[in-house]
């Protein structure tokens, strides 16, 4: 049986650390606040003229490197994000170029803090299916560019942070390693608990100088409503994977969770009965990167050393949409 597994991975955060402390110099908030709120500690922001695809094009050197590949072996590009270099056409396009190679498919998916889980299983159903075999799929996001840093943003301000990571999977004939289960889920009825109007085509003209005074230019947030659907969802689909799958949960080394607050992933472990260090974080350090939360964090823990041929992972993601998924991965 064809099985994707990842062949290489990487991942990239640009150099500014910006701390809590220096995000209290801009809006009426605490390192108190926001840690206790979120676990976040500091973030990393983009540098003015950097963009989403240059740190992926970073994230996508190394995994490359880590898979002894170039570009030129590659077969197709998906691109996960919320926080593209403009609005058309795609980031895949933009990275392609900048990687120097042309030719080959491009595609981009929207979808937010689950975006790389989506994007993961479409490659995986390419390669199964025998379409492409090497696929490179990226979660990149400047987030600091696009957030309202006066009072009237700080509640989303303090969440987000900048980076990138990259995955190539390719087909592996032995099919006990890569993924093995996804599942995909979403929920329109709360698109506007987590979403950014700046686009808005019924306006005419969709962004003129009223609209940019205004604040539709920044993103808008129910925390709460986010807060009890993530906890709600990410048990639910943990839950339904692996009774789908026919694994247990001690079968399962480490979970990858979404990194969007230490709060919500606590609340998650502690109701489905994980024990907390096998429920990875790093958000302290990055705060909620979205599409790039996923790839960072497996990034870092294959770098650190943990992961080992044959370990079983469960990615879960849950973001703006609604949105959420889990991905069951053996390493
Ligand atoms: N610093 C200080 N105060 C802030 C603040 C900040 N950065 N942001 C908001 N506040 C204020 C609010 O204005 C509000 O003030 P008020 O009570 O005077 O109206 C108060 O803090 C709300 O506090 P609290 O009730 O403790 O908020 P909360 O428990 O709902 O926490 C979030 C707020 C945003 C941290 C929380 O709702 C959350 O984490 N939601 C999920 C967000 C998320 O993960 N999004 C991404 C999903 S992929």
């Amino acid at each position: 049986m064809v099985r994707s597994v990842v062949r290489g991975i990487g991942s990239y955060v640009p150099p500014k650390v910006v701390s809590n402390e220096d995000l209290s110099a801009l809006m009426s908030t605490s390192d108190e606040w926001i840690r206790s709120r979120s676990g976040i500690r500091e973030r990393r922001f983009a540098e003015e003229g950097v963009y989403c695809t240059d740190l992926a094009l970073e994230a996508v050197r190394r995994a490359l490197g880590d898979a002894d590949m170039e570009p030129s072996d590659l077969d197709f590009i998906i691109f996960a994000t919320l926080s593209p270099d403009h609005h058309f056409p795609g980031n895949a396009c933009y990275l392609q170029a900048k990687m120097g190679i042309s030719d080959i498919g491009c595609l981009d998916v929207r979808n937010q803090c689950t975006g790389f889980l989506y994007s993961l299983a479409v490659a995986d159903s390419f390669i199964r299916t025998g379409m492409y075999r090497n696929i490179l799929v990226v979660g990149s996001e400047v987030h600091s560019s696009a957030m309202d840093f006066s009072d009237r943003g700080r509640d989303v301000a303090v969440l987000f942070g900048d980076g990138a990571g990259a995955v190539i999977l390719s087909p592996s004939e032995n099919g006990d390693r890569g993924v093995l289960y996804t599942e995909l889920h979403a929920d329109g009825q709360y698109a506007r608990a987590l979403y950014m109007d700046v686009w808005d085509i019924s306006r005419k003209p969709f962004l003129g100088p009223e609209a940019v005074q205004s604040d539709v230019i920044w993103p808008k947030m129910d925390g709460k409503t986010v807060f009890k659907h993530a906890v709600i969802r990410l048990i639910q689909v943990f839950q339904s994977a692996l009774k789908k799958s026919g694994v247990r949960p001690e079968d399962i080394k480490y979970v990858i969770p979404h990194q969007a607050n230490m709060r919500i992933n606590h609340l998650v472990a502690e109701k489905i009965g994980i024990p907390p260090e096998k429920f990875l974080h790093n958000m302290q350090k990055y705060g909620n990167t979205t599409a790039a939360s996923l790839p960072l964090l497996l990034d870092e823990t294959y770098r650190a050393g943990k992961l080992e041929k044959g370990d079983l992972l469960l990615l879960l993601a849950f973001g703006s949409g609604f949105t959420w998924g889990a991905s069951l991965l053996r390493w």
